[in-house]
């Protein structure tokens, strides 16, 4: 396997994971009533879909965009995230 087509895999099954992790804590959060859960998805349904742009057409990923969307999923997990933490 190439480097790139390894980094394309391991790409691919963080953005996976990504998604996995969004409907568990989509499910959590309306198990446990959280009130701002449309809010939330929907900052979730913003990275999904710039994640899924990539999947879709893997020749318009740059380094720029991969950057962009880690820093965008970290952004979230550091700060939208934590406004559920007493919620759970
Ligand atoms: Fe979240």
């Amino acid at each position: 396997m190439t480097r790139t087509r390894r980094f394309f895999a391991v790409l691919d099954e963080a953005l996976q994971y990504t998604f996995d992790h969004f409907s568990f804590e989509e499910s959590l959060l309306q198990a446990r009533g959280f009130g701002r859960l449309t809010q939330h998805k929907s900052l979730h349904d913003d990275i999904r879909s710039g994640a899924q742009a990539m999947k879709i057409n893997w020749d318009v990923v740059s380094p720029k965009l991969v950057k962009d969307l880690m820093a965008q999923i970290v952004a979230h997990i550091t700060q939208a995230d934590m406004e559920y933490v007493g919620h759970i």
